[in-house]
């Protein structure tokens, strides 16, 4: 049996959805992929750190940040609130970063990574922060020691974008791409239509955990930014950050003028679309009006769409349905076992 180690940095929505999910899928990953993973570290901003190298049972780290709790009474090793030294003492084979994203930055999620690697640990994220901030360099740092540094779910949750490019399609240039990649402001969007205010609109988002800590990310346009910044930087090989990216978020879309669109048989939908032009990409996210025959009109709910255009394959469509916290801890743990397939011994 490999077992395996997992020292988590943020417990939040995804953070819980994978706690329950390594509990939920325990028996399949020890009959069909011979591994057991244990959660040694959890660290969180406001609800304490907790080491426990036996093992943290997930139940208990749920039951124990349940309102203003911690973590802190799990813990039975040092457990610093520098993440550094957290993640050292962690002595676990995983580092997973799930803490919140920092558009302009990508910290501190890029030196959690970074202390990961250094520590010969391997490093899986779902923050878009340090793979448009921080992409080569912790790429780079990975290869030095060993490690891997996969991030799969940093972009559609736990559809296969990264890894469909990396594993399926070697050699294929991507010219463009164009998509809906903010599930959050296509919920916006559609209560608008259904007659919210756009304020019960964003509660609602945030008490299904489709809306981040803060909403502005989503609403602005950032969110849909960074992983448009995401995708050149790293399936079109064009280092790129969201302040890059012509941005235009929802913030002005009035619901009269979401009705009004309704009235004539379109949508608003908020598009993001990148192009390949002499070496440099050109990138945007704004609001666009659709008609029923654009791919992205029947793009609802929590779905997201994206359309690449490769030198040799002219149109592939990606669309990922409803996915929630749980679908973006899956893309964890497809990392996670993909990494342990590349191991030596196991390929
Ligand atoms: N939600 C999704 O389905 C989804 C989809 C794709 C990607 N992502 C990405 O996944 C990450 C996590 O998302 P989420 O929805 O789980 O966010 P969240 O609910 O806001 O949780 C963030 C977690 O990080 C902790 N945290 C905050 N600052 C920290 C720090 N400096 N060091 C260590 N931990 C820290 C928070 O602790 P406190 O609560 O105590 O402050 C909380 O446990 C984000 O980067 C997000 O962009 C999320």
């Amino acid at each position: 049996m490999n077992n395996i180690t997992i020292c988590m940095i943020g417990f939040g929505n995804v953070g819980k959805a994978f706690a329950r999910l390594i509990d939920r899928k325990a028996e399949s990953l020890a009959l069909d992929y011979d591994v057991e993973i244990k959660i040694v570290a959890i660290a969180t901003g406001s609800h304490g750190n907790a080491i426990d190298p036996l093992g943290i049972d997930p139940n208990k780290a749920l039951l124990a940040i349940e309102g203003p709790g911690t973590l802190n009474g799990l813990s039975t090793n040092p457990a610093p609130s520098d993440m550094r030294e957290f993640i050292a003492l962690s002595e676990a084979d995983f580092v997973i970063e799930i803490s919140p994203v920092n558009y302009e930055t990508g910290e501190p999620a890029i030196t959690h990574i970074r202390a990961a690697l250094q520590n010969k640990m391997h490093a899986v994220s779902a923050n878009k922060g340090p793979v448009v901030h921080a992409y080569h360099e912790l790429s780079e740092l990975a290869k030095i020691n060993g490690k891997q540094f996969l991030f799969e779910s940093a972009v559609m949750d736990g559809a296969p974008i990264f890894s469909v490019f990396r594993e399926a399609l070697p050699c294929s240039d991507i010219i463009g791409f164009e998509g809906i990649l903010n599930s959050c402001t296509n919920i916006l969007i559609e209560m608008m239509e259904e007659g919210s205010s756009f304020n019960e609109a964003v509660t609602y988002a945030q008490s299904i955990g489709i809306a981040e800590t803060d909403p502005s990310g989503d609403i602005d346009g950032w969110d849909a930014s960074i992983k448009v910044a995401a995708l050149a930087t790293v399936l079109m090989g064009i280092p790129m950050k969201p302040q890059d990216v012509d941005r235009k978020g929802i913030r002005d879309l009035t619901p009269s003028a979401i009705q009004q669109a309704k009235n004539e048989g379109k949508r608003w939908k908020l598009v993001c679309s990148a192009e390949l032009i002499n070496g440099k990409v050109s990138a945007k996210v704004a609001p666009q009006l659709v008609s029923p025959s654009s791919p992205f009109f029947s793009v609802s709910g929590t779905s997201s769409f994206v359309l690449f255009k490769s030198d040799v394959l002219p149109g592939l469509g990606i669309l990922e349905s409803n996915p929630g916290p749980e679908t973006t801890a899956y893309g964890l743990l497809a990392d996670i076992l993909n990494i342990l397939k590349k191991e030596p011994g196991n390929a």
